[in-house]
């Protein structure tokens, strides 16, 4: 691809403002010698500003989200997106969020432009379970993780009964539940069935990934390594 697609494609600007950043010598190799639009350098070795471009096409990302933001584009309040460097979302191909978190809900949310990807993490048949761990209002009855494994729960409204999901009791009040697939505030429709609430809400895991010591509201790039993880069966704990 040439330079000009390349860069204006990772949101740096329009190609005529990309065009502009060549004639004025801010796009550069690692030793500071101008680049030109012609020229073949490879991505690693294409400086702007003395700054290393963003990384190409195919990107993963994982995200501490913080609780209060939401997973939309474009709502009103705060977005995840805000939480990245405004030309991510000038990205072509574009940065998506790999299924949702609720705005009341925070942990691991993984980003990627990658279509093929996102659909293997998200689709049930590919059995990535999501773990997440939750504090309730109400002490735990102590039925619920055999309705949950039952592969027979059916929650309002839906028409295909749940995935068989486990439940580990970590209090009376707190419980870890693993789920392969991802309906609407499922979590929460789930101990509402019970007859519970949910009053926090955290993503600990996504497969093999864990969100591990990031900071609410902290995100960085996945190497292929750990986008492999994801795939690698269930989290360590
Ligand atoms: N289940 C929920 O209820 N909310 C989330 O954000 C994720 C799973």
């Amino acid at each position: 691809m040439k330079l000009v697609k390349l860069i204006a494609n990772l949101g740096y600007g329009s190609r005529k403002d990309v065009t502009m950043m060549f004639r004025e010598g801010r796009i550069t190799d690692p030793d500071g010698e101008v680049l030109y639009a012609d020229d073949k350098v490879p991505h690693e070795h294409i400086r702007i500003d003395d700054e290393p471009l963003d990384p190409p096409a195919g990107l993963a990302l994982m995200m501490n989200k913080p609780l209060g933001a939401t997973c939309s584009r474009k709502d009103q309040g705060r977005v995840v997106y805000d939480l990245l460097p405004p030309r991510y979302r000038l990205r072509d191909p574009a940065l998506s969020t790999v299924g949702r978190l609720d705005r009341d809900t925070s942990g691991l949310l993984l980003f990627t432009d990658d279509g093929a990807l996102l659909h293997r993490i998200i689709s049930p048949r590919a059995q990535v379970a999501k773990v997440y761990e939750a504090t309730l209002a109400q002490d735990l009855r102590g039925d619920e993780g055999e309705l949950f494994a039952s592969g027979t729960m059916m929650l309002e409204a839906e028409k295909e009964p749940l995935e068989p999901a486990a439940l580990e009791v970590l209090g009376p009040r707190q419980a870890r539940l693993t789920l392969t697939e991802g309906r609407y505030h499922q979590v929460r429709r789930m101990f509402a069935a019970v007859g519970n609430h949910v009053e926090t809400l955290t993503r600990i895991s996504v497969g093999g990934l864990v969100l591990g010591d990031l900071a609410p509201g902290q995100w960085r790039a996945l190497q292929a390594e750990e986008v492999a993880q994801i795939f690698a069966g269930p989290a360590p704990r």
